[in-house]
């Protein structure tokens, strides 16, 4: 699903909060790291959203098991089903495996009235604003 634009409060808005329960399968959505297309994903951990691009940091490659199923059996970590990194879903830092030091890239995202946002970067972008002439997305508050 492609992120929407929304005007007042910035952001773009990707899906219902409900879309996204506790520990259960993640939102995705394409976007443009450098001009170059990545998954993204957004889960909720312990009441929070939280929001990594879908890149493994051992091989460049997307993680989940199944389209949106990030978590490990047990729902406590981010489990790369490549070969088996470990990521600590709050901070997205590398708990075990393969992914040494590393850390998942995260994206800013807030719930805000029952909808779920997000706020592009400088180097995240949507797909849809990759037209020169497209506008540029608000700053997060
Ligand atoms: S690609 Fe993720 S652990 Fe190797």
């Amino acid at each position: 699903m492609q992120p929407e634009p929304k005007g007042a409060g910035g952001g773009l808005r990707l899906c219902a909060s409900a879309d996204i329960a506790e520990r259960g399968r993640a939102w995705v959505w394409d976007v443009l790291e450098y001009g170059r297309p990545v998954r993204a994903f957004a889960l909720r951990f312990d009441g929070q959203l939280r929001a990594y691009l879908n890149r493994c940091v051992h091989v460049a490659a997307e993680m989940d098991w199944q389209p949106g199923e990030f978590l490990d059996a047990d729902r406590r970590w981010i489990l790369c089903s490549i070969h088996g990194a470990s990521y600590e879903p709050a901070s997205g830092r590398c708990a075990g495996g393969p992914c040494g030091r590393g850390r998942l890239t995260p994206l800013a995202v807030q719930e805000r009235g029952g909808q779920v946002y997000w706020y592009p970067s400088c180097d995240i972008q949507p797909v849809q604003d990759a037209h020169p002439d497209a506008p540029a997305p608000e700053s997060p508050p």
